[in-house]
């Protein structure tokens, strides 16, 4: 019989050399296989005196399990590298910047809002904001719409169970304003208003731009003053307003700003239906019930008041027919707004 010492030798060291699972399994065919050397060594055994036999046999299987115990570990070893291997190869860096990346931009109607921000800010005025669910007290009581006012039933309102509703419109502004501030006081309140009305001039949801201006001598005059002057600026170019007697509870007297339209400078055109006119805001002084809900004394201060469409001055500046492209987030539409700024 072989030295079995030296085979051990030389089978843990080959067994320590194999590079990869392919060549241990050869090793063990080598060594432990039908036909291994170990294997061969048992079959030996025969020839051995049956004296020498049991010691013998105990020495070849204790040398077949420490090489069968080191071709284990060195498979497990073989396959943890592996894995380990794999995960390196494939490890992301998630710090890298990624592919692709494109710079975003803002919804045109929102660069329509910072730009009258911004102009009026210019002006002295302050930037004011109100809840978008309201009371019934602020959206209608308080700006002279009682209950069963025939304007309620204009206003096509989103009302929740316990009697809150959507505000219609950003006049509740004007109140909580007042409140807050007591007059004097300029601001203006663009935001988010709400109607239960969908078509293709209509949106259930839409902004508008409130302006309120209190004061010891505000006058109708000053009005027509900051509401041209403010379409000029917004327009960029010169236009003609005009003012239409209109009518709304909370003032008195009331009016509708028409502008030139932007289009036909007043010659004609499918945007303002031929007339050369655009209708812009509604506008007035405020009613003395007005200001005395909002805790201000109407013999000594006076008011005036407008409400405009945001998404109709951003559909004018822009060129926009649709009103409904402003809410589809169509990205082939909105891509063509990432190159104007606010
Ligand atoms: N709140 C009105 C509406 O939504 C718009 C409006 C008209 C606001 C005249 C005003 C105003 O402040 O004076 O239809």
């Amino acid at each position: 019989m072989a030295d079995l010492t030296v085979l051990i030798r030389q089978a843990l060291s080959e067994v320590a050399a194999c590079g990869d699972l392919a060549a241990l399994e050869e090793a063990r065919v080598r060594w432990l296989g039908k036909k291994g050397t170990l294997t061969e060594e048992l079959k030996a055994l025969g020839s051995l005196t049956a004296a020498a036999r049991p010691a013998a046999g105990a020495r070849i299987n204790a040398a077949k399990s420490e090489v069968q115990g080191a071709i284990e570990a060195r498979r497990d070893a073989l396959a943890r590298a592996a894995i380990e291997g794999q995960l390196a190869a494939g490890r992301i860096d998630v710090t890298l910047p990624g592919r692709g990346e494109e710079p975003g931009g803002l919804h045109p109607v929102t660069q329509a809002r910072l730009r009258i921000e911004t102009l009026f800010r210019r002006a002295g005025f302050d930037v004011a904001s109100g809840p978008e669910i309201e009371d019934d007290f602020h959206n209608f009581g308080a700006l002279n719409i009682p209950p069963n006012h025939p304007a309620r039933a204009m206003h096509d309102t989103f009302y929740f169970a316990d009697g809150r509703l959507l505000r219609t419109h950003t006049s509740p502004v004007q109140i909580r304003a007042l409140q807050e501030h007591g007059a004097p006081l300029a601001v203006i309140a663009p935001g988010r208003v709400y109607r239960c009305d969908s078509d293709m001039t209509h949106s259930p949801m839409f902004h508008q731009l409130e302006g309120v201006v209190v004061g010891e001598h505000i006058s109708f005059a000053n009005m027509k003053a900051a509401l041209h002057g403010f379409l000029q600026a917004y327009f960029e170019r010169d236009v003609a307003i005009r003012l239409r007697p209109s009518y709304f509870p909370f003032t008195e007297p009331s009016a509708e700003v028409d502008m030139s339209c932007v289009f036909c400078e007043g010659r004609g055109c499918r945007t303002c239906k031929h007339s050369g006119w655009l209708e812009v805001s509604g506008c007035g002084m405020m009613h003395p019930n007005v200001l005395k809900a909002s805790g201000v004394d109407p013999e000594r201060f006076t008011g005036y008041a407008f409400g405009a469409g945001i998404d109709r001055l951003a559909m004018l500046r822009y060129g926009v027919n649709d009103l409904r492209l402003f809410f589809e987030n169509d990205l082939r539409f909105l891509r063509q707004f990432r190159r104007f700024s606010a």
